[in-house]
């Protein structure tokens, strides 16, 4: 059995950095992805077990105000994205097509992508079969397009709408049938390996029922994220159930920093040891070593934005 992950999606939450402090301590365990606010992210920093994650990520630097991207994600410490939230496509007007472009750059810049999928209340009460109909739909149009050599990067986390912050949860074999789904669809598009997290009003009580399920990878847990006692038991509950099993979720061990050289006896100059800068290259020769996102959406307006910029030069 694969191992299961709880990703933790603080939202626009917590309101203090002792309050995102507090909850990255109790978070800091194996198998866990904390997508903590930018403002928290430097914070998180210091964890040990738990991977850093963001809410959602730009498709570059640039002239995008409010905007933060991938590039600089990775360059914070982040790991891992959740990228199309409903709350991001109901609110903020995202769609499949800009969706796929940010997980297509923030896949070259080296994240792990959760794509977020699920059916509105409407779909819902049009029935299992229709629900089915949409997860299809849902996953080709938000995954078409990511090459097949990126599949062990990317997490589709199944979250009906009707189930996030209301309290009510579907029926965790169902979810079962629709995880096997989501990966057999994956797989039509040549994704192989994809994993899948179920997320809606999921709590400590309610959790194992999830976990417990053959095809659930684990979970995207909203509410209960920002309550100590409620993560921590959840974290617990999942923990315990992968026993041994080696994380997937691990801290990279950073490379050993060299000793300052000796100073040679009699020597009257002292060597002081002196701080590397970083040259910042020029902006197109890095745009041209690092791996180009995807900025050639069918019909996406910041493909527009990002040309006459360029012309501009
Ligand atoms: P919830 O949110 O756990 O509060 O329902 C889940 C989510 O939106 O990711």
């Amino acid at each position: 059995m694969k191992p299961k992950i709880i990703v933790a999606n603080w939202k626009c939450n917590p309101e203090s950095s002792q309050e995102a402090q507090k909850l990255f301590g109790i978070s800091d365990k194996k198998n866990v992805v904390i997508a903590a606010p930018y403002l928290f992210l430097h914070l998180g920093k210091e964890l040990t077990y738990a991977q850093l994650g963001a809410q959602d990520a730009f498709l570059d630097n640039g002239a995008f105000t409010g905007e933060v991207s991938s590039r600089q994600l990775v360059k914070a410490g982040v790991k891992s994205v959740i990228l199309g939230h409903s709350e991001r496509r109901i609110y903020f007007g995202e769609t499949d097509e800009l969706i796929v472009q940010k997980a297509k750059a923030a896949l070259d810049f080296g994240l792990s992508v959760i794509i977020c999928i699920g059916e509105s209340q409407r779909e819902r009460e049009e029935g299992t079969m229709m629900a089915g109909r949409t997860i299809r739909r849902d996953v080709i149009n938000s995954l078409s397009g990511i090459p097949p050599k990126r599949s062990g990067k990317i997490t589709v986390a199944y979250e009906p709408i009707w189930a996030i912050g209301t309290g009510e949860t579907p029926n965790p074999t169902d979810i079962n049938e629709r995880a096997k789904l989501i990966k057999s669809t994956a797989e039509s598009l040549g994704l192989f390996g994809v994993n899948v997290l179920y997320g809606g009003s999921v709590d400590e009580n309610n959790c194992s029922d999830f976990l417990n399920q053959p095809e659930i990878d684990g979970l995207l847990v909203g509410g209960a994220s920002l309550v100590s006692e409620k993560i921590a038991k959840i974290i617990k509950i999942m923990n315990n159930l992968n026993g041994d099993i080696y994380p997937v979720v691990h801290k990279e061990v950073p490379a050993k920093t060299k000793p300052a050289k000796e100073v040679k006896r009699g020597t009257t100059k002292k060597k002081t040891e002196t701080k590397k800068t970083v040259t910042l290259k020029p902006k197109k020769a890095l745009a041209k070593k690092q791996a180009k996102p995807a900025l050639k959406p069918k019909k996406s307006p910041f493909s527009k934005v990002k040309k006459s910029v360029k012309k501009k030069k």
